[in-house]
């Protein structure tokens, strides 16, 4: 079973996530646990302070080494993982993340994913991490949504949470071919004047599977050439 612990000043940003998601049913099923941990319970003093000025000058506040190394430890040392634990730390100036990556991730035991706030962490924390992943390049006020896209992305891959099971991501972007989906269409046959293509109403599946790998590059070379 997958192990999965988010660190965040925010935790309460995961309640919604964590109950009314796929990522809940995979939890009911046993297919991962997941829980969230306040950085604040590992702050400074009595105020909790997990952040400050950074040094050599600067706008905002930056995430301090102290309560990252206590609180990354502790998940570490309560790890029954056989496999070393993946630590992922949530930056936009880390490795863009792709589906790639969470397959990868979806094959390990022990996931921590370190949520950055303000200006991001102090540089040295980033030693506690076996990964730097960016979900995009744009900048967002937290890491919370970065680490709820990752788990997402990951907990969906694992053995039994998806009704399809491995043929069901297999075909879908980024899935075997590496290329975009093709479109799909479902009831009605007809919207507005827009029908749907004949072949997929003909019964053909050779035909049906050549018209899909077709639009399938159609659309990528459309919209993802780097892909091609
Ligand atoms: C305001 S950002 C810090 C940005 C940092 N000063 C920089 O320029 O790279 C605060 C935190 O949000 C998270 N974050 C923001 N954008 C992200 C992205 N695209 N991917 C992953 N994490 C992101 C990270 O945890 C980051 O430490």
């Amino acid at each position: 079973m997958l192990n999965i612990d988010i660190i965040s000043v925010q935790p309460k940003m995961f309640e919604g996530f964590l109950t009314e998601s796929i990522v809940s049913r995979a939890v009911a099923k046993g297919a991962c646990s997941i829980r969230t941990v306040d950085l604040k319970e590992y702050g400074i003093g009595r105020w909790r302070k997990t952040d400050d000025k950074p040094y050599g000058g600067g706008p905002g506040m930056l995430m301090r080494c102290e309560p990252w190394f206590a609180a990354v430890e502790s998940c570490l040392a309560a790890s029954s993982s056989v496999k070393p634990p993946r630590v992922v730390l949530t930056s936009p100036a880390g490795k863009k993340f792709t589906q790639r990556d969470a397959e990868d991730l979806a094959t390990a035991e022990h996931i921590v994913f370190m949520c950055g706030h303000y200006e991001g962490f102090d540089a040295r924390v980033e030693t506690l991490a076996t990964d730097i992943y960016s979900v995009g390049d744009f900048v967002m006020t937290g890491g919370e949504i970065a680490a709820t896209a990752m788990t997402d992305a990951v907990v969906r891959l694992l053995p039994g949470v998806l009704g399809g099971g491995a043929a069901a991501t297999a075909s879908e972007s980024f899935g075997r071919e590496g290329m975009l989906e093709f479109p799909q269409y479902t009831h009605p046959p007809e919207f507005r004047g827009m029908k749907v293509p004949e072949v997929l109403l003909s019964g053909d599946h050779a035909k049906i599977e050549a018209w899909r790998m077709c639009e399938a590059r159609r659309i990528t070379a459309e919209r993802r050439p780097d892909l091609v």
